[in-house]
């Protein structure tokens, strides 16, 4: 076919986030048949089954609009083709032939089956050898990312994911296990969304309690470890934030690094772990001071992306529901960006009302859970209660010591490390581990 046949429509689905010659080709190939209409995958249905793309629907539609032969570009908003179709009745759909095998088969079959309604046919333009999607990802990883990319991720990642998957990481190789750490599940890639700069962890890694004793100053230097080699963005546990002139300094240094949110906890005077509940001395902040720490901070902050989130810690403090919800309204009315709710109960029951009644607040203000204690609640049960956002909040640490604290007394004990050697990665691995070591 060498001419534009009139009065065909064609209809190419795909993400462009990277252009690359082989899209270029599939355009080429598309247009011969008839007028092209490219389905741009929303960021929502692309994180359904891979990473965010590096560049926002807006970006992407302003380059793929201005590629020679395309005539519209629509939205699609899920994976699969038909409803798009449905509405379009296009008389082709183009693609490469890559999908006829792995993950995307049952979209293709979808795809011909609904074609068929209407006499619509598939056509399959050969893959064009020599360029990986994949390949130039990684290429982008290296190259790493800019602050203003990092932060404002986290806002696109709440809007396209039905809930934000948050790791603890304490320094640079924890950030580089969250980094890079995925499981194949269910025909999609399934990763972390973010990083958790955690107050506990921070502190035990460098042998201090979790008393804000670390200060901020030192944690930045952690921090800037894990900037340095990741791209995903990152909360901050802020602990109580500091008096509001102190804090305010925290937000502008946070937001200047490309730290996309910073939590603060509604706690005043010597600060404890909340995991101890009632067993410490622990102050909670009276609603009024605590709402003007975050309109301080709100203040403070430059840019529209940075997110000031506010922790409750009524139901740590056994002050029940009624505060709780009480202190989310206030809070949001001060300016919080989000809520974060703990609690420290095995059952979940109190983070569960705590969910049902936060939903009937107006203003649809994203909801983070630290599920440390309630952990045998999944992800799902929580997304369907109204969380937005799940932070695994020590896990790493957590399961690094024992391995640790095993081979060390497998040492002292045999008084060699041959027996500990198969619990250990081999010497060829760590080598090959960073990249640049060799
Ligand atoms: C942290 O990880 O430091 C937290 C969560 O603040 S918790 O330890 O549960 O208080
Ligand atoms: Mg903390």
């Amino acid at each position: 076919m060498t001419k534009t046949m009139a009065n065909k429509t064609v209809y190419v689905g795909m993400s462009a986030d990277l252009i690359h010659p082989g899209h270029l080709n599939i355009i080429k190939e598309a247009s011969k048949l008839g007028e092209v209409t490219i389905g741009l995958l929303t960021d929502k249905a692309i994180a359904s089954y891979k990473r965010l793309p590096a560049l926002k629907y807006e970006q992407r539609k302003i380059v793929v609009e201005s590629i020679k032969g395309v005539n519209d570009v629509v939205p699609q908003n899920e994976l699969d083709y038909a409803n798009n179709l449905n509405e379009l009745k296009p008389n082709y759909v183009v693609h490469g032939d890559d999908w006829k095998n792995g993950v995307q088969q049952k979209t293709r079959q979808n795809v011909i089956d609904t074609l068929k309604q209407w006499g619509g046919e598939l056509y399959e333009v050969p893959y064009t050898k020599g360029i990986s999607s994949t390949q130039l990802i990684q290429s982008i990883k290296e190259i790493g990312t800019t602050p203003e990319v990092r932060m404002s991720k986290l806002r696109r990642l709440i809007d396209a994911k039905s809930i934000v998957k948050v790791m603890e990481a304490h320094n640079g190789l924890t950030g580089l296990i969250v980094e890079n750490a995925f499981v194949n599940k269910d025909g999609a890639k399934r990763e972390f969304d973010a990083m958790w700069l955690s107050s506990l962890t921070d502190s035990t890694a460098k042998g201090k309690p979790d008393i804000e004793a670390v200060d901020v100053t030192s944690r930045l230097h952690g921090l800037n470890d894990i900037l340095e080699v990741t791209t995903k963005p990152i909360i901050y546990d802020g602990d109580t934030g500091g008096i509001p002139e102190h804090f305010v300094f925290t937000v502008r240094t946070l937001e200047r690094l490309g730290v996309s949110a910073v939590i603060i906890e509604d706690k005043t005077g010597l600060k404890k772990n909340s995991l101890f509940g009632t067993e410490v001395a622990q102050t909670q902040d009276t609603i009024e001071k605590f709402c003007e720490k975050i309109s301080a901070g709100k203040r403070a902050q430059v840019t529209k992306d940075f997110m000031i989130i506010a922790r409750i810690e009524s139901l740590i403090l056994n002050q029940g529901n009624d505060d709780a919800i009480e202190r989310a309204k206030a809070y949001i009315d001060a300016g919080a960006d989000a809520i974060m709710i703990h609690s420290k109960e095995k059952d979940g029951e109190e983070i569960m009302e705590f969910c049902n009644r936060y939903k009937k607040i107006d203003g649809n203000v994203p909801l983070v859970a630290v599920p440390s204690s309630y952990n045998h609640l999944t992800e799902q049960q929580l997304s369907d209660a109204g969380v937005n956002i799940v932070i695994y909040a020590n896990h790493l640490l957590r399961s690094a010591y024992p391995a640790m604290m095993e081979t060390a007394e497998s040492i002292l004990e045999n008084e060699r490390s041959l027996e500990v050697d198969d619990k250990c990665m081999s010497i060829k691995e760590i080598l090959n581990l960073i990249p640049g070591t060799k």
